[in-house]
């Protein structure tokens, strides 16, 4: 018997009641409509009509790695920034426009690609699943935890094709890096990982008067789902990701490349959702409007071995260029001098894997290199045409990132953002009494003794004693959980509500 994923292109989740226009709801003033399941025509050489959302940084490259991708074409492009819809559309001769929901209704769109700030992610994935249309989104999946479980519900409900912006999951180098790792065991048994985002940013200024909402952008569909507030940093785009309304801070953003490659290289995938989560960290040094994590440090527990994540925007020292170095967490695990800033080291009992993103190397305990891994793929390109492949085969199950992989490797950062937030007044100790992990011990203290350069307290950070994860519930329980559990979804503003998938 076929599967939905084998039937023809389009013909695959059958309406359930006819739906209003979005167009139609706009035009009668309202801002959002129920939307329902609907076929919608299929383009006559089966060329996958892709329309980009957001073209910021991230949806102009994609449009224009997607012009060369086999079997797909840029018809659209939609950003309540005209100027921006407008220039990223020109190269393709592709229609502009301000609202999402004028592509996500076009029976010319097969397919929407999601580049969008954070916050619109999951709302614009669903409204456009709910469409009959297929979705490639941009990490992280969700603003919160609560909204990514319902993309994958609305993904498997309708019969979509949705995956995750985790480009490097298409290197090829992965599978080897994991057959290196678990089949062919040269390394030993893993003991644990040290993830680390240690890269530079700067302050994104704090105004006394907020700032005048740029003319030329809507401003009603650029907030969205989130709350309408007075920004009081000095630009509208990008630094979003440092506002809690709008963005996941540098956990949801590099983070999430880096913990995925952890989830899929280190556990192959087998640890959905860490079961126990300890955090410190805060936003230190800078007097700027942001509020999420300059310093971001967790211990997330699984069922097997667990994983540390360093993150620091902060240089080595003030007013110099190095980045931060977390030492080695232990005397009986020394990491090699080169262990990645931006990646991973997977501590074996019989040397080092150290990955990142595009190459890494397996050395033993005595620092000689054993293996080197590189491919020269464009994981972007190869990213794209996987996803497209997917769309014209219907076949789901090739899909390098699928959505529920990608609301996991999401989680994993969205559960360490709850864990922030959820904290209150930082205790190393207690911190570190938490588990009988030793080397967390180290990173704590590694992490703090960076500080001491800035001249900053280690008690102006915030830290949360560990959170209990019931991974089948995807909610906290036990101490503190009352805390954690209201960061696990957000109030939506009106007409852009995220509704519960049944
Ligand atoms: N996979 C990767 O390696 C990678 C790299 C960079 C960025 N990203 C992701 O891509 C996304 C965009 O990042 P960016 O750097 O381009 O940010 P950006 O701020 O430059 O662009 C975001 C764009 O989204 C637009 N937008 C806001 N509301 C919208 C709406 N309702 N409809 C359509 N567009 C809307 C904004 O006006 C802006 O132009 C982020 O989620 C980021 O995490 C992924």
């Amino acid at each position: 018997m076929k599967t939905i994923n084998q039937l023809p292109i389009y013909q695959i989740a059958p309406p359930r009641i006819a739906r209003r226009s979005f167009l139609g709801g706009l035009a009668a003033g309202i801002a959002s409509t129920s939307l329902t399941g609907r076929l919608h025509a299929a383009s006559p050489n089966g060329e996958v009509r892709v329309a980009v959302l957001g073209a910021g940084g991230k949806g102009s490259q994609l449009a224009s790695y997607l012009d060369k991708t086999r079997g797909a074409k840029v018809v659209m492009v939609a950003d309540p920034d005209s100027g921006r819809a407008e220039s990223t559309a020109a190269p393709y001769h592709a229609k502009a426009v301000v609202d999402l929901r004028e592509a996500i209704d076009s029976p010319d769109v097969d397919a929407v690609l999601i580049a969008t700030c954070d916050h619109w992610h999951c709302l614009a994935a669903i409204w456009a699943i709910e469409a009959g249309k297929d979705v490639y989104v941009e990490k992280p999946l969700a603003h919160n935890q609560w909204e990514g479980r319902q993309v994958v519900e609305a993904a498997a409900k309708h019969g979509r094709i949705v995956q995750l912006g985790t480009q490097q999951r298409s290197d090829p180098m992965q599978a080897q890096i994991r057959e290196f790792l678990h089949s062919e065991k040269t390394l030993g048994e893993i003991h644990y990982v040290q993830a680390n985002r240690l890269g530079l940013r700067g302050p994104i200024g704090k105004r006394s008067e907020p700032l005048a909402f740029p003319k030329g952008i809507d401003r009603d569909l650029w907030f969205g789902p989130a709350a309408v507030e007075p920004l009081y940093r000095n630009q509208l785009h990008y630094d979003w990701h440092w506002d809690w309304n709008t963005g996941t801070g540098e956990m949801g953003n590099w983070g999430v490349h880096i913990l995925d490659d952890v989830r899929n290289v280190a556990y192959q995938d087998t640890q959905d959702l860490p079961d126990r989560i300890t955090v410190g960290g805060g936003r230190v040094g800078w007097d700027d409007a942001g509020q999420t994590p300059n310093v971001h440090f967790a211990l997330l527990e699984t069922k097997t071995f667990p994983t540390m994540i360093a993150l620091s925007n902060l240089p080595v020292e003030p007013k110099q260029k190095g980045a931060w170095k977390v030492s080695s967490a232990s005397a009986a695990d020394q990491w090699p001098q080169n262990a990645p800033g931006s990646g991973y080291v997977v501590v074996c009992e019989g040397g080092f894997y150290l990955g990142q993103r595009g190459s890494g190397q397996a050395v033993d305990r005595d620092g000689k290199v054993i293996r080197k891994f590189h491919e020269n793929t464009d994981m972007i390109a190869e990213h794209l045409q996987n996803f497209i492949d997917a769309v014209q085969t219907r076949d789901a199950s090739i899909l390098k990132a699928p959505i529920e992989n990608g609301h996991f490797s999401t989680g994993w950062c969205n559960l360490s953002n709850v864990a922030f937030r959820a904290g209150e007044s930082f205790s190393q100790e207690q911190l570190m009494s938490q588990t009988d992990f030793a080397p967390w011990s180290q990173m704590v203290d590694s992490m703090t003794s960076c500080l001491t350069k800035y001249g900053i307290d280690p008690q102006t950070l915030k830290s949360c004693p560990t959170l209990v994860h019931d991974t089948a519930s995807e909610r906290f329980v036990g101490d503190n959980s009352d805390a954690a559990n209201q960061f696990l979804r957000r109030e939506y503003r009106s007409g852009y509500e995220v509704k519960a998938i049944s």
